[in-house]
């Protein structure tokens, strides 16, 4: 590491060297949500938003992350959603994708690559996969009875189904769910089922298709598990054993479709492979277009490839809400160890469900009271006082809420109170006091070094907390640190004793400035544009990021520039009428689960 000359005591006694280890291969894998429409916070919460915090946090300790996903173009919520704008299932989905994209990059989600499933490396990718695995035995052909509209002259996904919920009478239901009593339904539950496209009642008919032969990977999936399943989250482990202990049951792969990635082999023209099959694989295949693009096309084999004792090349991380815990925790390694070769999973920290009201936040249903999508949360908060939140209430091993007033309540008295106001005070109390000079500290007292090993133990405490993917408490200990600051400046309160005993003063404005300069660094994974407005302010350059994962000196000697307020408050008015706003309107935009 490079270290700037500025760096005046490089014997300071609470100078610290980032510890000195072998860099890890990372592969940080996030959910790729469907193109149907944009996001909401609950997706956010779910998954891109640890798994953004977890890539920011391992790439300042040095490890070489590669953090990948996309936008899931298949599947039939896109095709139900483009017949009823009257678009082409691509059109709408490579639309939408350009929104979720852009709104993802306001929410500072740092994506080595945010790509499609409908990239020609995608399509060869997935292809390939099928076909490795058509050949080692893995996938085989039967037929099963599905929905016919006989006057349109094809099959029918579930959703294209609608008539009479059995349990509730709701005259809407669709095939797959009833929106009025929520739920989940077969075609073949509806009482006068009828096609969306023609009206027409279906017929049930039988229809081939492949089948991924899920019973042959039991056992070695079961010792996986055995193996693997401590560090997962209970109820990840737990969900994934269930089914083990049920026998699992093949699962076709294919649909009666036109709109997916088209099955490589002749006769099958009008299926295609089934969504879920193709986007799991967009891990790897966005891997691999990472490193073309990056010139160097094998790249993508330092986070995928088995060493030649068999051993994973490092450590993979798939970032998923819970409903995705069977596909990437039992169907994708069951893939993977059909394809062979090639890393498995090694943690699925799924999370729970952020929840408005009690009620899963599902973009399928419409609610009356609702919750801003993402791009309206971003233009209406910056993005770290929403990333704060949700993390702070990010449903990690429950069901969190999500209410307007533990948004405002939060953002007030932590974000700003607890963190904001005390960096703020020390900022200005160093422009106005000491010509925004960083002062020389005098001897340090019992105190001071208390303050600052405190510094260290965080570093140790946030490092391992993220490590086991409990972003929540790392976030937590980051909360504690700025809180001890507060009190320190309290006690040694440097604003009166400037008056009396200006050395102690400027000592402890150094130590506290000093907690500034690593609350920086702390805060970056989770906060990163407070995180990089504060590095200017502490009169660094460059990005905040590029830190390596500790303590970071804030030399005495050095002029900062004069400061901003990192945070704002929220005030009542501005969330009455917000909310107000949200419940006059309705949205449905469609999603399967
Ligand atoms: N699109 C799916 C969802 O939002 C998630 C797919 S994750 C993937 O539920 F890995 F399969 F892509
Ligand atoms: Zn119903």
């Amino acid at each position: 590491m490079s270290r700037k000359s500025e760096v005046v005591s490089e014997n300071s006694p609470v100078d610290q060297q980032p510890s000195i280890r072998e860099p890890e291969h990372i592969l940080v894998a996030v959910a790729w949500p469907y193109a149907s429409g944009p996001r909401h916070l609950g997706h956010v919460a779910g998954s891109v938003m640890p798994a953004d915090i977890f890539a920011r946090y391992h790439r300042m300790a040095g490890n070489h992350v590669l953090m990948v996903s996309g936008s899931d173009m298949h599947g039939t919520p896109i095709t139900v959603a483009a017949d009823k704008l009257g678009m082409s299932a691509r059109e709408l989905a490579e639309h939408n994708h350009l929104g979720i994209a852009a709104s993802f990059e306001r929410l500072g989600l740092s994506y080595d690559l945010y790509t499609t499933t409908l990239t020609p490396t995608h399509y060869q990718v997935t292809q390939e996969f099928f076909t490795r695995l058509l050949e080692r035995g893995f996938l085989f052909q039967d037929t099963q009875p599905a929905m016919y509209d006989p006057e349109a002259q094809r099959f029918l996904p579930d959703r294209y189904v609608e008539g009479t919920c059995p349990h509730c009478g709701f005259p809407d239901a669709r095939g797959d769910q009833c929106d009025n009593c929520g739920r989940t339904l077969d075609p073949t539950d509806l009482i006068d089922p009828r096609s969306k496209l023609s009206g027409a009642a279906p017929e049930t008919r039988e229809t081939t298709h492949f089948f991924l032969d899920l019973p042959k990977f039991q056992d070695r999936l079961q010792t996986w598990v055995n193996e693997t399943g401590d560090r997962w989250r209970p109820a990840v482990r737990g969900f994934v054993q269930g089914w083990l202990n049920e026998g699992l049951r093949a699962r076709a792969i294919t649909r009666d479709l036109d709109w997916g990635v088209p099955i490589p082999l002749p006769g099958f023209d009008d299926k295609r492979i089934y969504v879920w099959f193709d986007a799991v694989i967009g891990y790897l295949s966005a891997s691999m277009e990472w490193a073309e693009r990056q010139g160097d096309p094998d790249d993508w084999e330092r986070w995928w490839t088995l060493t030649d004792d068999g051993s994973a090349p490092g450590r993979s991380y798939y970032f998923v809400g819970k409903d995705n815990t069977p596909f990437h925790a039992i169907i994708w390694p069951a893939m993977l160890m059909g394809y062979g070769g090639l890393a498995l999973p090694f943690d699925v920290p799924a999370n729970e469900f952020l929840t408005l009201d009690g009620q899963k936040l599902s973009s399928s249903r419409t609610y009356t009271a609702r919750l801003p999508f993402l791009p309206e949360a971003i233009d209406l908060f910056d993005a770290d006082a929403i990333r704060f939140f949700l993390t702070i209430n990010a449903p990690e091993s429950r069901d969190t809420d999500f209410s307007w007033d533990e948004f405002q309540r939060r953002n007030n008295d932590e974000l700003v109170a607890t963190y904001g106001n005390a960096v703020h005070r020390l900022l200005s109390f160093t422009q106005s006091r000491f010509g925004g000079i960083v002062p020389t500290p005098g001897p340090l007292s019992e105190a001071d070094k208390a303050m600052l090993d405190r510094v260290r133990a965080t570093f140790e405490t946030v490092s391992a907390q993220i490590d086991a993917v409990h972003l929540r408490d790392g976030m937590l200990a980051t909360m504690t640190l700025a809180s001890a600051l507060n009190r320190y400046l309290d006690e040694t309160a440097p604003w009166k004793q400037l008056k009396t005993d200006p050395e102690r003063a400027a000592t402890a404005l150094w130590v506290a400035l000093q907690v500034v300069g690593a609350l920086r660094v702390l805060t970056a994974p989770y906060l990163p544009f407070s995180a990089q407005q504060l590095h200017l302010y502490l009169g660094d350059e460059g990005d905040v990021h590029t830190l390596p994962w500790s303590r970071r000196e804030v030399p005495a000697g050095r002029t900062l520039p004069p400061p901003q307020p990192l945070f704002r408050k929220l005030d009542d008015d501005e969330l009455t009428g917000l909310v107000a706003r949200l419940g006059a309107e309705t949205v449905e935009t469609g999603e399967p689960h």
